[in-house]
């Protein structure tokens, strides 16, 4: 796919590929627990107004210039501004893909391994199953080897054709689960605590931590969208699609929490129980239900497949850049950025209670996220890294390559652009840097 530079097979197969990379445990198991230790109501408006006005239009940007360029994130940086060193930047999204699937490759093992601990009936037992040393380094070994496998061979013909399928499921299975949480007596008080915005709980941590949700579901601040935008047509509308997939990676979240939410009420469960969230509120749902077993089995079997398409675009970024820029052969590249990222992963894997020092790294201080490992690869690569990389990236976009040029490449193929266009430079010039910066420096407690 990367030597002879592809190209998507067709619209629809380029929106399934990045769509599937947006929806992951990012909507169902990051976004539930975020808005639960951020709060609840205020935090999801304050989320859905940054995909909007900072992740849309900050996406446009991304795929423009890997379209322009038809390169990774670093050959694309060097197309328009050659040895410069705002290569690093791109370099930065190559670091974050691997930082980012060390800990998601984990928990996307967990998830894996609770199709089989639904279907054996072993539904309760979190704590104990996570600080199993030896079950979860297999699983995240297992995870990661698949995840290879499907970046080695080519990702249309399968991760593509199956997406196609296993997602429109997905979606069928969340609306069946939103009515049947709903109807729990109690529901009503999660619903509230969901929806109706309390403004008091706003914080300069939960402004944070909702851009750094809305770029880590959206698949922001990496140049993962410069990565995938490289194999797109010059025919491509490539507006609309970025409309498509952030609406469906939207929807997806907030329907995940109109499960949990409800649910986590009516069973008297705290909101705020951070990651372990959706691996606990989730199979008691389903104990309560008619054939839950089997419902569980399958809801985990379509979450790591969810996972799954985002695991091969995490992986795909650092190996497009070597493929690209060493010259070196796939093969090799996948295998070896692969097993580099299982090493990585270690650590979080063992951070869930199996390994003290882990368990209680505690590098990153307390108020901006857990002490575990797991969580400070989290907030270190999962919001930090993806938020800063979006401010150095909208900036070079905006200026270096200029938005002018990037809003010629976005007009090809998209002729409804016109009518947005002036909006979209300054956003991308001004806006969004603008306001990405004042939330990082918030972050080092500079306005407190
Ligand atoms: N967006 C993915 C999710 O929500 C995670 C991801 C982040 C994938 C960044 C690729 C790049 O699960």
């Amino acid at each position: 796919m990367q030597a002879d530079r592809g190209q998507w097979s067709s619209r629809l197969g380029f929106i399934f590929a990045a769509a599937g990379s947006a929806i992951g445990l990012g909507n169902i198991w990051r976004f539930p627990y975020i808005v639960g230790e951020n709060g609840g109501g205020a935090f999801v408006l304050l989320y859905l107004f940054f995909v909007v006005v900072i992740g849309l239009p900050y996406m446009l940007a991304e795929l423009s210039l890997g379209r322009f360029s038809s390169k990774n994130p670093v050959g694309a940086i060097e197309a328009v501004k050659p040895k410069s060193t705002w290569k690093l930047a791109g370099l930065l999204g190559v670091i974050t893909g691997i930082g980012i699937l060390s800990f998601y490759g984990v928990i996307a093992g967990w998830t894996f391994g609770y199709i089989f601990k639904m279907a054996a009936g072993k539904v309760y037992g979190f704590e104990a199953f996570v600080a199993d040393p030896l079950w979860v380094i297999i699983l995240f070994a297992f995870f990661i080897l698949i995840t290879t496998t499907i970046v080695y061979g080519g990702v249309e013909g399968g991760i593509e054709k199956w997406s196609k399928i296993l997602m429109p499921i997905l979606l069928v299975l969340l609306v069946g689960l939103i009515f049947y949480a709903n109807s729990l007596d109690g529901a009503e008080r999660g619903l509230a605590f969901y929806l109706e915005p309390d403004f008091s709980k706003i914080t300069g941590k939960t402004v944070l931590a909702a851009l750094g949700q809305a770029f880590f579901s959206l698949s922001l601040g990496m140049g993962l969208m410069i990565t995938y935008g490289s194999y797109l047509s010059k025919k491509e509308n490539i507006l609309t699609s970025a409309i498509y997939i952030a609406i469906f990676d939207t929807a997806i979240a907030i329907m995940a929490g109109l499960i949990i939410f409800p649910a986590l009420f009516a069973m008297g469960e705290d909101p705020a129980a951070g990651p372990s969230l959706v691996f606990v509120v989730f199979p008691k749902i389903f104990m309560q239900m008619p054939y839950g077993l089997l419902v569980g089995s399958f809801f985990f079997i379509l979450l790591s497949v969810a996972a799954l398409t985002s695991t091969i675009s995490l992986l795909e970024v650092p190996v497009a850049y070597l493929v690209d820029e060493k010259k070196a052969s796939r093969k090799k590249i996948v295998w070896a950025v692969a097993g580099f990222t299982f090493i990585v992963g270690i650590p979080s894997a063992l951070s869930q209670g199996s390994v003290d020092f882990f368990t209680n790294f505690g590098l990153i201080p307390e108020f901006l996220t857990g002490p575990d490992f797991l969580s400070q690869m989290s907030f270190i690569f999962g919001d930090f890294s993806l938020a800063f990389g979006a401010l150095v990236l909208s900036i070079f976009m905006g200026w270096v390559w200029g938005a002018g040029n990037a809003a010629d490449e976005l007009q090809q193929g998209s002729p409804g652009f016109v009518r947005i266009r002036a909006v979209w430079m300054f956003m991308i010039r001004y806006f969004i840097p603008f306001v990405v910066f004042l939330i990082l420096l918030n972050l080092f407690g500079i306005f407190d």
